[in-house]
């Protein structure tokens, strides 16, 4: 049996002969009953297959280059502990996120901490474990730096870089624009590469730049290298990350070969043969890797056909913050046909918190699974207690195995900070 969803879901996924969804090799009726729901289910293949497939594809193009994944995408420890066995670095914004790549075992000097106001603690842990690149998006960076920095030592540092290239995305997923919070236009970056230039304490090893997340067009993510060859000959240029991943059926965004194709063609046009390349690609490595598993709990049919879920903008904030298009199917009835139009709503107490509007479905009953695909990214991370929601947990299958690797709040752990 087939079914249109299967386009967005990890390689592999399959329909029963009963029209419930496998993955990884597992019954999702199976991993509801034993992890309850809403639940995210990774299938560890298919992210092992995309970190293979960006390294590969960025070592063919380029002799010198290495891939970070952006670990704000999903920071989950099982998830950066794969991405370390796959040889790759780590981006890091934060302290928390150092912690979480030094617990999977991640190589420090792989790690690129990146922040627009990082802590003093921040640089401080992040010196201590001995971070490979810091980069550096103000001048407070390097005055705390310059303090934390042991003498007889020099830490690796990259300028950030406003590229000025507005990226057609959404507006609060923007990054490289002119007025953008993150980074120093050229005239400022000059003058903190000279000023690190000089520091005792710093070395200065590169430019680096990122235009925004969800880009469709690797033209726009391309526009960064010019802007960042304009200000000098350094050894290292990290390129950021930033390429749309699929969610739905009509998105069809670049592959992987065809991003590396225009963006190291401005690198061959631009930079030094020499140089070390970096990306960070976070959104477009681990978002098709996952699905949200959610209960159907109430059918409304009102003024519209309300689809409620046991999860919402708890578990998925993608909506809420920038309107993300998801599709989604009944995971146990993928052989009924469409009837009815529906719009998916979550179970918190906002009006926008809506999943999907408008969807088609089959005429929906309370306790049937729904699984929203293409939820790797964005969604763990920004995850929230918010009406008493216990978080979910991840769920890694693979081969007919299942395996939390994060398990569900308990409503014991929402009192854990009480004093
Ligand atoms: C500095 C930096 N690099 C990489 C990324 C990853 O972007 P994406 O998840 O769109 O690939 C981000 C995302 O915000 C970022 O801020």
């Amino acid at each position: 049996m087939t079914h249109p969803l299967l386009d967005l879901l990890p390689a592999g996924s399959a329909v029963d002969p009963d029209g419930t969804l496998r993955i990884g090799g597992c019954r999702v009726d199976d991993l509801a009953r034993e992890f309850g729901t809403p639940a995210i289910i990774v299938d560890e293949t298919a992210l092992r297959a995309r970190a293979r497939e960006y390294r590969t594809e960025l070592e063919a193009r380029w002799p010198h280059a290495r891939v970070v994944f952006a670990s704000k995408a999903f920071p989950a420890t099982a998830v950066q502990r794969v991405m370390a066995e796959e040889g790759l670095g780590l981006d890091v914004a934060g302290g928390g996120e150092i912690l979480s790549a030094l617990r999977a075992g991640v190589d420090p000097a792989l790690i690129v901490l990146h922040g627009n106001a990082k802590s003093t603690e921040e640089l401080r842990l992040a010196v201590d474990a001995g971070v490979g690149l810091v980069v550096v998006d103000n001048s407070d960076d390097v005055d705390r730096l310059e303090e934390i920095v042991p003498a007889g030592r020099r830490q690796d540092v990259l300028v950030r870089v406003v590229p000025e290239v507005a990226s057609s995305t959404h507006p609060h997923v923007q990054t490289g624009q002119v007025g953008s919070k993150f980074g120093l236009t050229a005239p400022a970056a000059k003058a903190l590469i000279a000023r690190i230039s000089r520091s005792p304490r710093l070395r200065m090893r590169g430019v680096h730049a990122h235009v925004g997340s969800q880009v469709m067009d690797p033209s726009e993510l391309a526009a960064a290298v010019a802007p960042l060859a304009a200000l000098g000959t350094f050894d290292v240029y990290d390129l950021g990350g930033g390429l749309g991943a699929r969610y739905t059926y009509d998105e069809h965004p670049a592959s992987v070969a065809d991003y590396l194709d225009t963006l190291l063609a401005a690198a061959r046009a631009h930079l030094p043969s020499t140089a070390e390349l970096i990306i960070e690609p976070g959104r477009s490595m681990v978002n098709g890797a996952a699905l949200t598993l959610y209960t159907v709990t109430t059918v409304k049919r009102d003024a519209r056909a309300f689809v409620a879920v046991d999860g919402g903008m708890g578990d998925n904030l993608e909506v809420a913050l920038f309107q993300q298009r998801y599709e989604a199917a009944l995971a146990t009835r993928l052989g009924e046909e469409d009837t009815e139009d529906v719009v998916v709503v979550g179970r918190h107490c906002e009006s926008g918190d809506v999943l999907i509007d408008p969807l088609r479905l089959p005429a929906a009953r309370v306790g049937d699974l729904l699984v929203v695909p293409a939820t790797g990214a964005y969604t763990h991370t920004m995850a929230n207690n918010y009406n008493g929601a216990r978080r979910p947990p991840v769920v890694f299958v693979r081969g007919g195995e299942a395996r939390a690797v994060i398990r569900r709040e308990t409503w014991d752990d929402l009192f854990l900070r009480d004093l």
